[in-house]
């Protein structure tokens, strides 16, 4: 890796928020059970809705043209609407506030579409053609074998810990030649290759945002192809997600650099609330600094 300013400044924004944030609650025990990924998002369910996307949406936005825009989000549900044939089954593992479901259910009256989530879908207009479930998506014995076209799965792996079980599971409700995409973090090396402060701004990002450990790309790639998908495409979207990193670490350093109101916040506030703005005001240096990426699979089952 070749240090630049970024990778500066995240150990300097660590070495301050240590001097009034005790940062070592969010780096114990596990992080990342059912029960605290299901509570993650329950404390964190306005904060998306307001500061994320009014819509739903909770992945981030893929920068077109280098700015923000808020059209920008749809870069992942438009991705998977590309591989989507009338009459086909669709199924969206994580559906979070149920956005993609909807957005990709109103395009595609034809397809039929199944979201699974820990959380359950809030919205009243359910179009007719979306089922939702909520359960683990490691396990899904509803379905039968073959019996799904097309499973994307946007910034949700990332919380689990047992990635293989996950993928073992979609590749037998997948139909031969059925596609997965995926959108989540890699870590472009392997966490053991980063000096201490880096590891522990990885280890706050991954167990205060209720995710496993992250892992390295070639980790990644290889959970793939164990579990028999055949990666047809991985992209690198990092730099195109640096907007969106960069609006959010604005607003969180409105609290993070005051540290008497970050203080007399996080007295008041619930520490997975609190994590969450910490990942913020880390998630664009680790991203600028080559740290943390953001990718794009398509996978196929041969
Ligand atoms: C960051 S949100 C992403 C929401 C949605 N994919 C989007 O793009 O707007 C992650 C979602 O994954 C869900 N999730 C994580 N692990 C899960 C699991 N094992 N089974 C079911 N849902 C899970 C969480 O409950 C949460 O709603």
């Amino acid at each position: 890796m070749n240090p630049n300013y970024s990778y500066y400044k995240l150990h300097e924004k660590m070495r301050a928020m240590e001097q009034f944030l005790n940062l070592d609650k969010f780096t114990q025990g596990e992080g990342n059970s059912l029960e605290q990924i299901r509570s993650y998002f329950r404390i964190n369910d306005w904060a998306y809705r307001h500061y994320h996307s009014q819509d739903g949406f909770m992945h981030f936005r893929i920068a077109s043209n280098g700015c923000f825009t808020e059209e920008d989000i749809y870069y992942q549900p438009d991705t998977v609407s590309k591989f989507i044939k009338p009459g086909d089954v669709v199924m969206e593992l994580g559906f979070g506030q149920g956005a993609n479901l909807l957005y990709l259910a109103t395009c595609h009256p034809d397809a039929h579409f199944i979201g699974v989530d820990l959380g359950l879908l809030k919205t009243k207009d359910v179009p007719r053609n979306v089922t939702t479930y909520q359960q683990d998506y490691s396990n899904l014995p509803q379905f039968e074998d073959n019996s799904v076209d097309v499973v994307y799965a946007f910034e949700t792996i990332v919380h689990n810990t047992d990635k293989e079980k996950i993928y073992r599971e979609v590749y037998r409700i997948l139909k031969p030649n059925g596609v997965v995409v995926v959108f989540d973090y890699a870590l472009a090396d392997r966490l053991e290759t980063y000096d201490a402060v880096v590891q522990k701004a990885i280890t706050v990002t991954s167990k205060g945002g209720a995710a496993a450990m992250m892992e390295s790309l070639e980790e990644l790639n290889g959970h793939y192809t164990n579990c028999g998908l055949k990666i047809e495409k991985c992209f690198d979207h990092t730099r195109a997600t640096l907007p969106d990193l960069k609006r959010l670490e604005r607003k969180a350093a409105k609290i993070l650099t005051r540290p008497m109101l970050a203080k007399l916040m996080f007295w008041l506030l619930p520490d997975q609330f609190v994590s969450n703005i910490v990942i913020g005001y880390i998630g664009y240096d680790s991203a600028n600094a080559g740290i943390g990426t953001y990718r794009e699979w398509v996978l196929r089952k041969p």
